[in-house]
């Protein structure tokens, strides 16, 4: 079987970690020789946004559909406002592509000098799939500014939420929790000070929850509150539904809180496969450590492990199992841990000591 990736490299540290990824992916199918993968790479960045004007070609979203995944490294640049690249690329293909889910395990690999530690927990007792509304809320993109540059400039930001979109994602947690040992979902939401789209969440919340009674253990956590659970009690969560803005922000925390975010990955889904799921790092450009060859691929291998998964519809779990091995041995060995992990290696080490992993188990 011949895999179609589309792959979108982007700005600073993406280039890197994407590069890395596909030299991984091709020991992979390499060393297991019943599949391959076929990159098509696309030049859409910041960078090349500064030189000539655009991100992506007007027929983009044709050009996408042509391939079974996305692979996507970072965007963003100091140069180009942020808003401006966020709007350009991510946000618009997670939308088109009907990417509606943003799945972000955490948990705690070999090795990783966790700031949990500290916390007197063991690493057992952080393993959580975050799962993030991606279409919806906070980032409808709708609101508007007026007087922009006096001193009387209004903004308003608007948040969105559907009854569709709520029960589609509520579902899709409900679902993920039931496929794990624990069966445990906590839905994180506002409801106390903002009382209209998250009080809908909380009510679609406990409808859905009606069809996974006695299956799925269920509770409910303000935002604020979950921040502190997630650090003083790991343990008590497992699979956790929010929505765009609040799984943004907690993702980032439980990155911290499993040692660095440049382990983390993510996943944008359509669980319906109309179109190409995509597969990034949480992580951004990194400016500050671009060019320097000391990026952390490890959320980039992750992601692409997880892309195997989903390209592999059931036939390749074995494979991104060896591959999530392959990445935990070398996260277990101090000489192959980068700096954000305590160690010295680069980027290009780790990549290469993961591809001799993968030949190995
Ligand atoms: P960032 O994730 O790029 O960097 C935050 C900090 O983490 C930096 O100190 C960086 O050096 C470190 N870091 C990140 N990834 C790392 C890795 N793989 N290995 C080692 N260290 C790593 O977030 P920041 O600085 O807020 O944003 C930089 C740019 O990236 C901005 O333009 C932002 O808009 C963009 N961005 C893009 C995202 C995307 O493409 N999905 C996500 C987040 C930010
Ligand atoms: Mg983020």
């Amino acid at each position: 079987t011949v895999y179609k990736i589309a792959a979108i490299p982007g700005d600073g540290i993406g280039v890197d970690i994407t590069e890395a990824a596909e030299q991984v992916l091709d020991t992979l199918a390499a060393t297991n020789g019943t599949f391959k993968f076929e990159y098509t790479t696309f030049d859409w960045s910041s960078k090349a946004y500064k030189e000539r004007g655009w991100y992506m070609q007007d027929d983009w979203e044709a050009q996408l559909k042509k391939h079974d995944a996305i692979y996507f490294g970072a965007v963003g640049w100091p140069d180009v406002p942020d808003h401006i690249s966020l709007w350009s690329m991510i946000l618009p293909i997670r939308n088109t592509m009907n990417q509606y889910v943003n799945v972000r395990p955490t948990r705690i690999l070999k090795g990783t000098t966790a700031p949990l530690a500290q916390l007197q927990k063991t690493p057992s007792e952080l393993d959580w799939v975050i799962v993030r509304e991606n279409s919806e809320g906070e980032y409808a993109g709708q609101g508007g500014t007026t007087h922009a540059h006096g001193p009387n400039a209004i903004a308003t930001e608007v948040a969105i939420f559907t009854r569709v979109g709520i029960e589609r994602i509520m579902r899709f947690a409900f679902e993920t929790a039931k496929s794990r040992p624990r069966r445990k979902l906590t839905m994180v939401t506002k409801s106390n000070a903002q009382r209209h789209g998250m009080v809908l969440w909380d009510k679609v919340f406990y409808d859905v929850a009606k069809e996974y009674e006695g299956v799925v253990e269920f509770d409910k956590m303000l935002v604020d509150a979950m921040t502190v659970r997630m650090v003083n009690k790991p343990e008590s969560l497992d699979t956790i539904v929010a929505t765009n803005l609040h799984a943004d922000i907690l993702s980032d925390l439980a990155a911290a809180l499993a040692g660095s975010i440049g382990i983390a990955p993510s996943s944008n889904l359509d669980p319906t496969r109309s179109c190409p799921s995509m597969f990034e790092p949480i992580h951004g450009s990194a400016p500050d450590i671009a060019g320097k060859g000391i990026a952390n691929p490890i959320g980039a291998f992750w992601s692409a492990a997880e892309m195997v998964r989903w390209v592999g519809k059931g036939e390749l779990d074995a494979v991104a199992d060896q591959f999530m091995q392959a990445i935990e041995n070398v996260t277990g060995n101090p000489k192959t841990r980068t700096r954000d992990m305590g160690g010295s290696a680069g980027t290009t080490e780790v990549t290469e000591a993961v591809c001799r992993e993968i030949e190995r188990v």
